[in-house]
């Protein structure tokens, strides 16, 4: 990332307290300062319980609970549709180390129906046993929520090229318009994916957050996803915002696919 530190000459009492902050902001005492937002491209540390449906995949990817048996994902993170055993789900912690966390198999894949790398960047991976006492993240259904400012997480890497976080992180980045990304991004499937991030750069999602939500608040201030992390130029460039799948274009696909997963 990101922000540019300031080089500029400092008085002793100045450098002292520069020189406090950055060892408080090294120990992670400080939210807010320049360490926290050296991690998720630009985020802070989500709070226990912040986001009980984020869900962390074996494979490095990110998703979220669509129900207790199924998690939505990003096809790119998968590698076709059928019987798949071999992805291990986190759950319920933000702390992927956590002795409390949920670990659960998976028992299938279903990838989008004909996903060929272009647009169509979903899939849902269904879980050997259900997952219960965690919220589930419903999808938008209509483009009624596809603007605004959205929420990212992910324990993807926290700057372009970085290392995989043990902790979650959360981030939030407006709405980017389809004919404004398009100028950035020439191969922008309009239909299929949705950018958000700061013309500034600085705040993104990265590698290793892909098929993670992007969501907001819906009228009745509840969670709504209307993303999936998809792809960018490298991770929070100044006029590259991350391109997400349009969860709205989708949404009864996805649903007719859970409901052949068994819900
Ligand atoms: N494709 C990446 C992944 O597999 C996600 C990249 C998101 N990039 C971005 N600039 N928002 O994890």
């Amino acid at each position: 990332m990101v922000r540019k530190l300031l080089l500029t000459r400092r008085s002793p009492a100045r450098w002292l307290l520069a020189a406090l902050t950055a060892v408080a902001a090294t120990a992670g005492v400080l939210p807010g300062t320049a360490h926290a937002a050296e991690n998720v491209v630009g985020g802070t540390r989500a709070a226990q319980g912040e986001f009980p449906f984020m869900v962390r995949l074996s494979m490095g990817c990110g998703g979220a609970l669509y129900s207790p048996r199924l998690v939505l994902t990003a096809a790119h993170c998968v590698s076709g549709t059928g019987t798949n055993t071999s992805i291990t789900a986190t759950l319920g912690v933000v702390d992927l180390q956590s002795s409390s966390r949920i670990t659960v198999r998976s028992n299938y894949v279903y990838r989008a129906p004909g996903y060929n790398g272009n647009g169509k960047d979903w899939a849902l991976i269904r879980l050997a046993t259900p997952v219960t006492g965690l919220a589930t993240l419903p999808i938008a259904t209509t483009t009624a929520y596809d603007s605004g400012t959205f929420t990212v997480a992910g324990w993807g890497a926290a700057r372009e090229g970085g290392a995989q976080q043990r902790y979650l992180l959360k981030a939030t980045v407006p709405y980017v318009a389809d004919a404004t990304c398009d100028n950035s991004y020439p191969d922008l499937i309009p239909s299929d994916e949705i950018c958000a991030g700061y013309t500034a750069g600085g705040v993104d999602t990265c590698q290793g957050d892909s098929g993670g939500p992007m969501f907001r608040r819906d009228a009745s201030n509840a969670w709504i996803q209307v993303g999936i992390v998809s792809w960018g130029n490298g991770c929070a460039r100044p006029n590259y915002p991350g391109v997400y799948t349009q969860v709205s274009t989708f949404a009864s696909a996805i649903a007719s696919a859970a409901a052949s997963l068994g819900g």
